[in-house]
């Protein structure tokens, strides 16, 4: 297929479409242009071609889209169902490469794809691979980044160093795959300058391989006079078990869905979030190791509590 110039990213505004955002613009490869939603407040560079675009209107989505070669999905999770009016409507405005909104787990393992927090993208799969084979001209990409590493230690998620008792999941010795928010950016620019080998598949991406007890050991390092006690253990069966018996009852909370998400990063190996293979190469990630997630610890655990230590509200 030919090059892709023209890119519209929606969910620019969001915790990765912001880096996703810088990464496409930095490139100098594309023209960039953003769909927001009406009720957006969000801002973008002058560089960027910005335009609101309902996206429960199929109609308002094709305008938007005309003339654009890619489209990329960065939405959160709340607007993942937003996404099948937005296939078609890339479909129906001519776009030829498509990128949902994946970012994490290999959804390719059935495993993995029958946790219930992964149904609204595992159903976007369904519906790219059938619009693809109507229309062949419009393909897709599917993103696979493994936990996110700066945003997942900035949030607590992958360790919650800023208590004295970590928890650690199933011993915390499983080894999962973890990229960087920029790193992800930097694949987005990879795939899109590399259609024809990105074409119609899932790519995998990391920085790096790492477990919880690397982790806790790292922030034990960068805060040795921290009160460190014993981790609490968690086992992802039990917490899975617990989701499901709340999403039987109709209980469709974050904590729920949380449950499946540690299930899928820090479970036994069937879940396959320790990527065996990955597209570094192609997309031009070189990496990362223990000496940079040093350094992001660093900066969060000693800037949060100088911080602290001045009486001020911490504000990420
Ligand atoms: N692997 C991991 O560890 C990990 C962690 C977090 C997230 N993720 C994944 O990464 C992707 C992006 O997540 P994110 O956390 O970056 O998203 P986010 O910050 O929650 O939201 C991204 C954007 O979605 C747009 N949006 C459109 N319709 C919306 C609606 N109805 N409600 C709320 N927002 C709406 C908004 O953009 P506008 O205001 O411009 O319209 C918003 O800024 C998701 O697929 C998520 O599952 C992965």
């Amino acid at each position: 297929m030919g090059a892709i110039k023209n890119v519209a990213l929606v969910g620019a505004s969001g915790s990765l479409g912001t880096p996703v955002l810088n990464a496409l613009v930095k490139s100098g490869s594309f023209n960039v242009t953003v769909l927001k939603r009406p009720s957006s407040t969000a801002t973008f560079p002058a560089s960027v071609d910005v335009r609101t675009a309902d996206l429960s209107s199929k109609d308002s989505v094709v305008a938007a889209l005309k003339g654009q070669d890619a489209v990329v999905s960065t939405v959160g999770i709340e607007a993942l169902p937003a996404q099948d009016i937005l296939v078609e409507a890339a479909v129906a405005a001519g776009v030829k490469r498509f990128l949902p909104s994946d970012f994490g787990s290999n959804i390719s393992i059935p495993k993995t794809a029958a946790l219930p927090i992964f149904k609204s993208k595992v159903a976007i799969h369904e519906k790219l691979r059938e619009a693809s084979a109507a229309t062949p001209t419009f393909t897709y990409t599917l993103v696979c980044s493994g936990a996110f590493l700066d945003w997942g230690l900035e949030h607590n998620f992958l360790l919650n160093w800023e208590e004295t008792k970590p928890k650690l999941f199933d011993g915390g010795k499983n080894i999962f795959s973890a990229t960087s928010l920029d790193s992800i950016g930097q694949a987005v620019v990879g795939v899109l300058s590399h259609p024809d080998e990105t074409k119609n598949r899932f790519v995998q991406i990391k920085d790096i391989d790492i477990s919880q007890s690397q982790l806790l050991d790292i922030a034990k390092k960068v805060d040795p006079a921290k009160e460190w006690h014993d981790p609490i253990h968690i086992d992802t069966a039990d917490l899975e078990r617990s989701s499901n018996e709340s999403l039987a009852k109709g209980q469709i909370s974050m904590p729920v869905m949380v449950g499946y998400i540690f299930r899928a990063i820090f479970g036994p190996a069937e879940y396959g979030s320790h990527f065996q293979t990955t597209d570094n190469e192609l997309l031009g990630l070189g990496g990362k190791d223990e000496a940079d997630v040093e350094a992001i610890l660093r900066k969060l655990m000693l800037g949060r509590s100088s911080v602290e230590a001045q009486g001020e509200k911490w504000l990420t």
